[in-house]
C-alpha cells in the first residue's frame, strides 16, 4: 500500500489495530462535534496565494523557545504509546530526534521517562504534566524531567476530569495488563493515590515556578481571557488546544479560538496550536494566523501504529513535504514571510 498522505497512515491504523486501541485513539466526547469541528475548520479558510516570488530555495526551518526544528510541526503528548507499537514512547522519541523536531511525552507514557531520553539522546523533549491529588508525586515527576534534560514543561489545563468517551466506555477500555503507567508506578505504590486533582487553579503556576527553571507552556487555552491570565502568570508558551476534542464537546475549533488568542497575547509569549492537523496546508493556514508552531496526536499514534520509529518519521516527512510545497506554491520561501495576508476565511 503507498503511503501517500496522513489518511493513508489512519485507514492502516483502523484495519491493524484492536478494535479498542483504534477507538480509544480516535475517540472524542460525547457526539465528537468538537473533535471533527477541528479538522472542519480548516476547509473553511482559503488561502490568498501570491505568483512569482522567487520559491526556488525554500527554507522551513523554525525555532521555538529559542531552538532550531527542522520545521513547525511535533509530536503532542499523548498517552499510551505501546497500544500502537511494542517500543511505545521510545520509538516516538527516536523519531523526532530523527526528523529534528520536538517531542511532548505524556505524563501517561508506557515508557518512563529514563527510557525516553535514553533512547534518543540529546534529541528536543518537553515534558507533559497532569498534576495528581498527592503533589509530592507531581514535583518528583517534574524534577525527574529536569533532571533528564527535558527543556520545557507542558502543564495541561483541560482535564480536572476526563471527558466522556462513548467508545471507552462500552468497551470498558483500560490498559492491557503488561502495559503499566511507568512514570507513576512507584509513586502509586507510595501514596496509593491515582487521581487528578481537579481542584489547581492559576495559583499552581507559581507552585510549578518554585520547583523548576523549566519554561513553562499551558495546554489547553480556547479564550483570549485565560490566554490574557496565562501571559500575566508569567508563562513562557500557549498550546491552544481542545485535546483533540476528547474533552469539552461543542467548544471551538482549535483553528477558530487562535484568532483571538493571537490577538490577546500581542507577541508576548508563544503561541502554538493542535487539534485537526491533517496536510501541510492545515500547518500553512495555522501559521498564517499566528501559530508559532503545531502540534500532532492521533497522526503520529497512526505512523507508529503503521512501522514505529518509521512509521512515524514517515508522517512527519510527508508533512514536511507538503508543508514545503504549500508554502512555494502560496509564494513563501521561507516561514518568516507567513503571515496573516496568506488567508481568507470563505463566505460558504
Ligand atoms: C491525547 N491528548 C493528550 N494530551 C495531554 O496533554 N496528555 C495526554 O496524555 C494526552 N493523551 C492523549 C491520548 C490520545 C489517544 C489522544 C488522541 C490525545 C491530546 C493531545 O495532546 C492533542 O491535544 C490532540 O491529540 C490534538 O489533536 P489531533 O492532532 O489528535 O487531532
Amino acid at each position: 500500500m503507498a503511503m501517500v498522505c496522513l489518511s493513508d497512515f489512519e485507514a492502516y491504523a483502523k484495519k491493524y489495530l484492536p478494535k479498542i486501541a483504534w477507538d480509544f485513539f480516535a475517540a472524542g466526547a460525547d457526539e465528537c462535534s468538537t473533535r471533527d469541528e477541528n479538522i472542519l475548520a480548516y476547509k473553511r479558510i482559503r488561502f490568498r496565494p501570491r505568483m512569482l516570488r522567487d520559491v526556488s530555495m525554500m527554507d522551513i526551518r523554525t525555532k521555538i523557545l529559542g531552538t532550531e526544528i527542522s520545521f513547525p510541526v511535533g509530536i503532542a503528548p499523548t498517552g499510551f504509546h505501546q497500544l500502537a507499537w511494542p517500543d511505545g514512547e521510545k520509538s516516538t522519541a527516536r523519531a523526532a530526534k530523527a526528523m529534528n523536531t520536538c517531542y511532548i511525552a505524556s505524563t501517561y507514557s508506557t515508557c518512563t521517562l529514563e527510557e525516553i531520553s535514553a533512547a534518543a539522546p540529546g534529541g528536543l523533549r518537553w515534558f507533559q504534566l497532569y498534576i495528581h491529588r498527592n503533589r509530592a508525586v507531581s514535583q518528583q515527576l517534574v524534577q525527574r524531567a529536569e533532571a533528564l534534560g527535558f527543556q520545557a514543561l507542558v502543564l495541561t489545563a483541560d482535564l480536572p476530569y476526563t471527558g466522556k468517551r462513548r467508545d471507552d466506555v462500552r468497551n470498558g477500555f483500560r490498559l492491557p495488563p503488561h502495559m503499566k503507567l511507568k512514570n507513576l508506578e512507584g509513586a502509586f505504590e507510595v501514596c496509593k493515590m491515582s487521581l487528578l486533582d481537579p481542584s489547581v487553579t492559576w495559583n499552581d503556576i507559581y507552585w510549578l515556578r518554585s520547583l523548576t527553571h523549566l519554561p513553562i507552556i499551558i495546554k489547553g487555552i480556547l479564550t483570549k481571557e485565560d490566554a490574557e491570565l496565562a501571559v500575566r502568570h508569567g508563562v513562557q508558551g500557549i498550546i491552544v488546544s481542545n485535546h483533540g476534542g476528547r474533552q469539552l464537546d461543542g467548544g471551538p475549533a482549535t483553528i477558530d479560538a487562535l484568532v483571538e488568542i493571537v490577538e490577546a497575547v500581542r507577541g508576548r509569549v508563544e503561541v502554538y496550536l493542535d487539534g485537526g492537523i491533517r496536510k501541510g496546508s492545515d500547518v500553512l493556514k495555522a501559521l498564517a494566523l499566528g501559530a508559532k508552531c503545531v502540534f500532532i496526536g492521533r497522526p503520529a499514534l497512526w505512523g507508529l501504529a503503521y512501522k514505529g520509529e518509521e512509521g512515524l518519521q514517515d508522517v512527519l516527512r510527508i508533512l514536511q513535504d507538503e508543508f514545503r510545497l504549500s508554502m512555494a506554491l502560496a509564494g513563501c520561501a521561507s516561514v518568516s514571510e507567513i503571515g496573516r495576508h496568506l488567508v481568507q476565511f470563505s463566505k460558504l
